[in-house]
């Protein structure tokens, strides 16, 4: 039997999903250069290179910092498996698929893991976490910076008073977050934060930043047992990522390329104007999909988090044919909801390289034809004049305060 099976051409695709997003020209230039070993003096120096620019982007000096090789969910087995042993006792707050995937991995590790939550739209309030711990012993404390499944922001401040009562770590994932949201690791005390590659770093998806404080880092020598994973053994990842480079398994060679110049792209652009970036945009699209008669899932605007809008969908509205023709007509990609939100939102993501002027009024004006087609009416052009009106205020501010 031959099948023939033709040369790769995938679709180019304007991907405004909650991850991952589009990317840089000159990252794809990165993943076609030519491949050296892991062990290769001149990718050591690479190496060096890519802890450098990630302690640049998550505001650190820890030592340990490194990109594992996995997706964002091997960011939180390695953060969890490392901090906890059976028997410990740890709260995760809840607000969503992610943070919920958080709390699953955590009671895999020790069975007295408490779950806080709150309802999709808000973020948990961290005076509900101190009530849950009174009076336990608390070695870990855990959340979503970002919680992509509804689109809510977590200002970490409140956590970390928490954790510091109760003498606990504080784990963040900024998988969705890093890069697009103020975050100053070593000034908010952040024991474990990990991202993801795909999202507002903008490189493609397969690895996770990792960085881990001091604090932590003796709390993992002080174990009684070993970590449940080999792989994600964060101290012995650390032998080759560390001084020493000696091996632990393959990485992605390939990916870490990728990853380096994208992370160049961030610092160029540098932090405060690229979080600046993703909250203009963020402005125009809600601004936009607002004037075209549609609600958001989160009403308090403090606490939306600029990568990922929910929108709710209008009422008699097929959630899936209208994202089946923004991909079909338009090349534009959207993500649906999931669980409880799942035909309630659409989540758009204005994710690192998506987050864009032209992308936003290109998909505003595409959704005004894809929902007339489906027999939706808002007022011609509406979304479009509102996003650009929510420009020129952002200009107009920006020229002021100059
Ligand atoms: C906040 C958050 N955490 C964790 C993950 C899991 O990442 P991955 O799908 O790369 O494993 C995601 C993915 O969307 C996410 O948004």
């Amino acid at each position: 039997m031959t099948q023939q099976v033709g040369e790769l051409n995938p679709p180019y695709r304007l991907m405004l999903t909650p991850g991952p997003s589009s990317v840089d020209p000159r990252v794809y230039r990165a993943l076609a250069a030519p491949l050296v070993g892991h062990l290769d003096p001149w990718f050591k120096t690479c190496m060096d290179e890519t802890q450098i620019l990630l302690r640049q982007i998550f505001q650190t000096a820890n030592r340990l910092t490194m990109p594992l090789s996995a997706s964002g969910s091997g960011g939180i087995e390695a953060s969890v498996l490392n901090a906890l042993e059976e028997g410990d006792e740890a709260i995760v707050a809840v607000n969503g698929v992610f943070s919920d995937r958080m709390y699953e991995i955590a009671s895999r590790a020790t069975t007295k893991v408490i779950k806080v939550e709150a309802p999709y739209g808000l973020p948990v309030d961290a005076e509900d976490v101190r009530r849950a711990g009174k009076g336990k012993k608390i070695k870990m404390i855990g959340l979503a910076q970002g919680e992509t499944s509804s689109g809510v922001l977590t200002k970490l401040e409140a956590y970390r008073k928490v954790a510091d009562e109760m003498g606990a770590l504080l784990v963040v994932d900024t998988v969705a977050s890093l890069a697009a949201v103020p975050l100053h690791v070593d000034r908010e005390r952040i024991d474990i934060c990990f991202s993801g590659s795909q999202k507002a770093i903008s490189a493609p998806p397969g690895m996770s930043p990792i960085t881990v404080s001091t604090a932590a880092e003796e709390v993992f020598r002080k174990r009684k047992t070993k970590v449940q994973s080999w792989y994600f053994d964060l101290t012995t990842a650390m032998n080759y990522w560390g001084k020493e480079r000696l091996y632990h398994h393959t990485p992605p060679i390939s990916l870490i390329y990728a990853l380096r110049e994208a992370m160049r792209i961030v610092v160029e652009e540098g932090l405060e104007a690229r979080w600046e970036r993703h909250r203009v945009n963020q402005q125009a699209l809600i601004a936009g999909v607002e004037a075209m008669g549609m609600g958001l899932l989160v009403k308090n605007p403090a606490d939306r988090l600029p990568t990922v809008t929910a929108v709710m969908i209008p009422n008699g509205i097929d959630d899936v044919k209208v994202r089946n023709q923004l991909l079909g007509e338009f090349n534009i990609e959207i993500a649906g909801g999931f669980g409880p939100v799942k035909g309630k939102i659409w989540r758009v993501g204005l994710m690192g390289y998506c987050s864009q002027k032209p992308f936003v009024l290109l998909f505003l004006s595409a959704m005004e034809k894809v929902l007339q087609d489906q027999g939706y009416r808002a007022p011609a052009g509406a979304g479009v004049a509102a996003a650009i009106q929510s420009y020129s205020h952002a200009e107009t501010a920006a020229a002021v305060s100059r």
